[in-house]
């Protein structure tokens, strides 16, 4: 953390040649369980993880706004009054989409300086920890400060939500600036995404013996293209198909009526999100009652769903839970959109290092590209930290 927040000053003062006004950070997430419930209104469980993103920022006295990465060789400048959808491109789109959607949200666009901002950061692109959540929410409760917005941390997670669907084109859910926004250490977000009601429950993972590791394949995946649009647009034909407004609506009960209102892909998808709902609901109450030890086989079963119902895994993330299982995991599943990324695993801390040789062998064995294994903690979400 100290170095990541060095490495912003740093590169804050060398690409701007000032000192900044402050640092922001805000972290990736990875999600327990909850897997494409979010924007069908349901439940998911994510947690922020102790990877952040840290940005520097400095107040202008006129009305551009910069943005410089480690990412990009380039400083992206434009005026405040340009920032529009269409206009902003690559990896900047992410801080300047947040600015331009702060607009939507009732920020005042006309009356707010211009600023200089620096982002460096230690959460992994591409293995679905949300790297671009963790760029939209740390911009966002920024700017909210320095503008002197006054939104509240749900508002922010909106914002960041906007940004991504309207400017970088992924029509994705709130679950990942939720969690990042409201994160809290060694515990997870539960997060009711019809409400945006959120509650924390404690994990336990350390008092229980048990780490979370994350097995990222490699396999690049994203969400701006393809299928995940496709799964969307399946839960939105399922839920017309009932006579509800979204799949929230439903419970399982409900399946048999499903299955004979809908074509057989259509039910598969539908009986993922509903029966998905349900796992987080009883892994929310089995963390409260008897601690993670309880949620292994929930963890699984939801693999499962995702994997022949909801179809979005890929060879090398079913390799990956199934070796996780036959090697001590307590649980496993593919996290997040899915098309590739990661798999998780609560695995007894014993069982960590056992468990990654037999990845990497299995990996090699089906000539995959080698993973990149390593354990996470659930930690706050964003902060100002200078
Ligand atoms: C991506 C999206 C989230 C959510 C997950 C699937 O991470 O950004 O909003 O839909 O996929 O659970």
């Amino acid at each position: 953390m100290t170095d990541i927040r060095d490495d912003a000053t740093t590169g804050f003062r060398e690409a701007y040649g000032y000192e900044p006004t402050g640092l922001w950070s805000a972290p990736g997430r990875v999600n327990l369980i909850g897997e494409h419930t979010d924007y069908n209104l349901g439940f998911v469980l994510p947690f922020a993880i102790n990877r952040r993103t840290v940005i520097a920022l400095g107040i202008r006295d006129d009305t551009v706004i910069r943005v410089a990465s480690e990412y990009a060789d380039e400083v992206g400048a434009i005026d405040i009054a340009e920032l529009s959808p269409n206009r902003l491109r690559g990896w900047a789109a992410y801080p300047l989409g947040v600015a331009w959607a702060l607009g939507q949200f009732g920020a005042d666009l006309g009356a707010v300086p211009g600023v200089d901002i620096y982002v460096a950061s230690v959460v992994p692109v591409g293995a679905g920890l949300s790297s671009s959540a963790a760029i939209e929410s740390s911009v966002a409760i920024a700017l909210n400060e320095v503008w002197l917005l006054g939104l509240d941390r749900p508002t922010l997670a909106k914002v960041g939500q906007l940004a991504e669907n309207k400017v970088v084109g992924a029509p994705t859910g709130i679950m990942d600036q939720s969690a990042s926004l409201l994160g809290r250490r060694d515990s997870a977000v539960f997060l009711d995404c019809r409400s945006l009601e959120a509650q924390v429950v404690e994990l336990g993972f350390a008092e229980a013996g048990l780490e979370l590791l994350i097995i990222d394949t490699g396999v690049s995946h994203s969400h701006a293209t393809g299928g995940y649009a496709a799964r969307r647009a399946s839960c939105e034909a399922g839920a017309v198909a009932m006579g509800v407004a979204s799949l929230r609506d439903l419970t399982v009960d409900d399946l048999p009526l499903a299955r004979a209102s809908m074509d057989d892909e259509t039910f598969r998808r539908v009986r993922h999100v509903v029966t998905e709902n349900q796992r987080v609901l009883d892994t929310v109450a089995a963390l409260r009652s008897s601690g993670p030890l309880a949620i292994g086989e929930l963890l699984d079963a939801s693999h499962r769903s995702m994997r022949d119902d909801f179809e979005i895994s890929v060879a090398e993330l079913d390799l990956a839970v199934e070796i996780a299982q036959s090697n001590g995991a307590i649980g496993a599943r593919m996290t997040g959109g899915g098309f590739g990324g990661a798999a998780i695993a609560l695995v007894p801390s014993g069982d960590i290092s056992r468990l990654q040789v037999a990845i990497d062998g299995g990996f090699a064995e089906h000539a995959f590209r080698q993973p990149t294994t390593f354990t996470v903690n659930a930690a706050d979400g964003a902060s100002r930290d200078r």
